[in-house]
């Protein structure tokens, strides 16, 4: 039961740290899969994670999803961050407006009164069509803005939950469940080792703009997406984990 750990949760927050070489870990108490409550908190807990990396000038990228629209829905801070940007990881991959990285991204300059620019590729795209945009001058412009983020923000999730969100193919789907996808972040879907079984090509960061970038943070929680969260943990590209204690768990279990 959780009331096990209710006063041990930053021990359990050292270990997650030292195990996956993260330089912070923040577990706020319940299960977001079954609390609303416990969802707003891991989204506060996100607002105070950024925050405290944040300097002047800096881009943040931020992926979509229902955390990060909590977290965007909470975020404040004490001046205008004006000579910030927020920007999408990445283009559109298919989730309803609410939780596109656009929307987020926008909501939180407005909320901090930073500046935003957005992207609007939408997902799916051939090869080709892909190219083509891409040569596009002001897509172009863009996507070197979201390419230089020194932060980057991203949701965590499962990976069959995530691509039936998205209405993959279900030839696509069947391919990844025979590579074993079982997380999947910002656009790309990892095998329990934390090696990427598939990836959409869409604008916005690519793994390597991932691999390089100054200060990555996961914010994702609910007992469900603890196996999820360990295998991108795994991939070890994250600098810092915010969850919460139903996740962290379920991590420290099979860790
Ligand atoms: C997506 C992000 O939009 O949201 C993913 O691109 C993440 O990185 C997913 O896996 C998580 O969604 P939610 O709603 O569970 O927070």
């Amino acid at each position: 039961p959780l009331y096990k750990t209710m006063f041990g949760l930053s021990d359990l927050e050292e270990r997650i740290r030292e195990r996956f070489g993260l330089k912070g870990v923040s577990i706020v108490p319940g299960d977001s899969d079954t609390s609303p409550y416990t969802k707003r908190e891991l989204g506060r807990a996100g607002c105070a994670a950024l925050r405290k990396v944040m300097g002047k000038d800096d881009v943040v990228a931020v992926t979509g999803g229902s955390t990060l629209a909590n977290l965007a829905g909470q975020m404040m801070t004490q001046a205008p961050l004006k000579s910030n940007w927020f920007v999408p990881a990445r283009g559109g991959l298919g989730e309803s407006l609410d939780y596109q990285a656009n929307t987020i991204a926008s909501t939180l300059a407005k909320r901090t009164g930073a500046q935003y620019r957005l992207l609007h590729v939408p997902d799916h795209l051939s090869d080709e069509a892909y190219m083509s945009l891409m040569q596009e001058p002001n897509v172009r412009e863009i996507v070197e803005v979201i390419r230089s983020a020194r932060i980057v923000v991203h949701g965590i999730g499962d990976a069959m939950v995530m691509a039936r969100r998205r209405r993959v193919d279900e030839s696509v789907i069947q391919a990844m469940e025979a590579e074993k996808a079982l997380a999947e972040a910002f656009g790309y879907y990892f095998d329990r080792n934390g090696e990427v079984v598939h990836k959409m090509s869409t604008a916005g960061l690519r793994l390597e703009d991932i691999v390089e970038t100054e200060v990555v943070i996961a914010i994702a929680g609910g007992r469900s997406k603890g196996e999820a969260i360990a295998a991108v943990m795994r991939f070890g590209h994250d600098d810092m984990l915010v969850t919460d204690e139903a996740a962290a768990l379920e991590i420290a279990a099979i860790m």
